[in-house]
């Protein structure tokens, strides 16, 4: 038997640098999401925890774990592994539990506590994403690599080091009407102009930063979803994709990010719907080069234009569609907690397809919205949704 998932429940700690454990951080969004709900222990069939590292808190067995701090016991309950990826594999692996009518209700969870080992720590940790042999060993980090990835759009396209700022400033303005936010203040093109090159052409401010942070989905199937809440708290999970690429940059094409499209269009596919159907989108932009270059690959934006992601709709270059990127400040500015930023991803959709977000980043009228979280070095692994308004 099969059923369309719903999204019934959503939480997030607070996102940033704090003093709260990875236990901590999982107990403020799994009381959030569960807020108006049975307890988990008399609904919750099994559980997926994105983490990416062991490293931050010297601990795995995150399954095992999640299910017993919220009470669970003699469920299934697995860590997902996919770096930055880790919350979106979490989420599609719930949703096809439920799909498939294998489990009613299932938990989409994720974890990180980055900032325990400071900047260098977390460096470190994301460099595992690399491919050993050909690739950590000459030394890369995620913004060096991301680098490679701006130096070529720009090169290619017509956009400049200020219109890479102009997305952090539209992102830090969304993130300073959204209280989850890491960052919850407006900058400047100046401030992000100024501020120090981390590898040039990203300076400090094109980059997400390092943040704490847990989110937690709750998805149901339609049946069990009509019992448990109103149809104004349900949100519908109408297509999901996913795909790999190459790990090493020098294999791939650095601007047309093939994997994020194709698993953008499986979900549209599964979906029924098109690109332009979509108001709201959550896109990976880990540095702000990623956003434009997603932009392209969702099909929202014409090849070389995605850069004008900061603009209003109405300003956009021909072949643009209306879609409203980033609405939660994004990875840039919402903040990035490694195992968690896909499921947070989540949790600004629903709000905005529920009308609940802040009514300063509310877009009016939202319906059709899409995640697309990566892991890796761009598409090394992309995993879309399409979330529907119930
Ligand atoms: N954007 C804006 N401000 C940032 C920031 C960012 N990305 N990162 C840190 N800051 C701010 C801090 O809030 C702090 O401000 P304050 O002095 O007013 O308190 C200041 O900059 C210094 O913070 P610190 O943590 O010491 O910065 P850092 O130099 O150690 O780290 C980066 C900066 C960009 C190197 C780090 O955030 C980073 O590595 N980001 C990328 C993470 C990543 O690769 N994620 C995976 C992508 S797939």
């Amino acid at each position: 038997m099969t059923t369309t998932p719903q999204i019934i429940g959503v939480g997030t700690s607070e996102i940033g640098s704090t003093d709260l454990t990875g236990r901590d951080l999982f107990t403020a969004a799994i009381t959030e999401a569960f807020d108006g709900l049975p307890a988990p222990a008399d609904i919750v069939d099994a559980l997926y925890v994105g983490n990416q590292s062991e490293t931050y808190e010297h601990q795995i067995m995150y399954g095992s774990l999640v299910a017993e701090w919220c009470g669970l016991r003699y469920v299934p309950a697995e860590r997902v592994e996919g770096c930055a990826a880790a919350g979106a594999l979490a989420l599609k692996n719930a949703v096809r539990d439920v799909q498939s009518g294998h489990h009613d209700v299932v938990l989409a969870c994720g974890v990180e506590k980055m900032t325990a080992g400071g900047t260098a720590g977390a460096t470190d940790a994301l460099s595992a994403a690399f491919d050993r042999a050909l690739e950590q060993r000459s030394g890369i980090t995620a913004p060096s690599q991301y680098a490679l990835l701006g130096q070529r759009y720009l090169h290619e396209t017509e956009a400049t080091e200020e219109d890479l700022a102009r997305i952090a400033v539209k992102n830090h303005r969304n993130a300073a009407r959204n209280p989850r936010a890491h960052f919850q203040r407006e900058i400047a093109v100046e401030t992000v102009l100024e501020s120090d090159y981390v590898a040039p052409p990203l300076k400090l401010f094109d980059c997400a930063p390092v943040s704490d942070g847990s989110a937690v989905v709750v998805v149901a199937s339609e049946e069990r979803a009509a019992e448990l809440v109103s149809a104004d708290d349900r949100v519908t999970v109408g297509g999901v994709g996913a795909a790999a690429n190459n790990i090493g940059v020098a294999d791939r094409h650095l601007t047309v990010i093939e994997g994020a499209n194709r698993a953008a269009q499986h979900a549209y596919d599964e979906a029924g719907i098109t690109a332009d159907a979509v108001d709201v989108a959550e896109v990976h932009d880990a540095f702000t080069v990623c956003e434009a270059l997603l932009a392209e690959a969702a099909g929202f934006a014409p090849r070389g234009l995605g850069y004008e992601s900061a603009l209003e709709p109405t300003e956009r270059s021909a072949g643009w569609t209306d879609v409203h990127l980033s609405t939660s400040g994004g990875l840039k500015a919402r903040g990035h907690p490694i195992g968690a930023t896909g499921l947070t991803q989540a949790v600004e959709v629903y709000e905005q397809l529920t009308q609940t977000a802040t009514p300063e980043r509310q877009v009016e009228d939202a319906t059709v919205g899409l995640l697309m979280n990566e892991g890796g070095v761009a598409d090394a692994v992309t995993v879309a949704h399409v979330l529907t308004a119930y």
